[in-house]
């Protein structure tokens, strides 16, 4: 199984839930982790080493991309000379694969230095990502992890879906993506795209809470996702009574 964390922004993260997420690494049989983005709240080489200790220390397979908090806000020439410099310095290349026994992971930077939040994809970062999908193993399940969702709750969040995403979606889906990793908007929630973009096949919209952070939005608490090798999907939300992460719901398929 696969756990799919978002939005810890180090730097605003609570020590008792971060126990409880260590608990629940090691607790889980995790085949990999997947973390969509917003590993820090402010780009700062300390809160990247410090996000880095934390899940070297957790001895599973991990893969990262970065969101819109990991490039530099307020430092305007590295925003725009530099952005991925502390990121790259500590992870590498912002787009990696990881393949585990189920999975074929696929990291896309969807990551703007010129827009604050809003999502952005280029024709040639989309063909090779498709490229990638096509290389996974068969009979593995083929999953994007990006920051930014394809499909969102409500209307004025459809300002920060990346751009060209219908159209990197119908190519995603014409090479075997099954599902893409979310975060951003703080909100766990599966969404179907296959109606949505008029694709060649279902591909899920699988998107997480924050996992760490004390920015936490419309009542939702502190939630990850977990993903089973057929594809259920299960939120865990960090209880205030046991101090754990606890069996929330299950977030797909929709119970009927
Ligand atoms: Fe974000």
């Amino acid at each position: 199984m696969l756990l799919h964390l978002s939005d810890l922004h180090f730097g605003t993260e609570q020590s008792v839930v971060i126990l409880a997420l260590e608990e629940l690494c090691l607790t889980l049989p995790l085949e990999a982790i997947a973390i969509s983005g917003d590993l820090t709240q402010r780009a700062r080489r300390l809160q990247f080493q410090a996000f880095f200790d934390f899940f070297n220390a957790m001895h599973v397979p991990w893969i990262v991309v970065p969101g819109n908090h990991d490039i530099p806000l307020y430092h305007l020439s590295k925003r725009m000379f530099n952005p991925f410099g502390h990121y790259e310095s500590i992870f590498g290349a912002t787009e990696r694969v990881l393949e585990t026994p189920h999975f074929h992971l696929v990291g896309v930077n969807s990551v703007s230095p010129k827009h604050h939040t809003r999502g952005r994809l280029t024709p040639p970062q989309i063909e090779q990502t498709a490229q990638r999908l096509e290389s996974g193993s068969k009979g593995k399940h083929r999953i994007i992890l990006s920051h930014q969702p394809f499909r969102v709750l409500r209307s004025y969040q459809v300002r920060d879906i990346p751009v060209l995403a219908k159209f990197a979606a119908q190519r995603w889906a014409d090479s075997g993506l099954d599902a893409m990793l979310h975060g951003h908007f703080h909100v766990p929630v599966v969404m179907p795209l296959q109606q949505y973009f008029d694709l060649s096949k279902e591909v899920l919209d699988i998107q997480a809470g924050t996992g760490l952070s004390d920015r936490l939005r419309y009542d939702v608490r502190n939630s990850v996702n977990v993903i089973h090798p057929n594809m259920r999907v299960e939120r865990y939300d960090f209880s205030m009574l046991s101090l754990k992460f606890e069996l929330h719901s299950q977030l797909w398929p929709l119970p009927a």
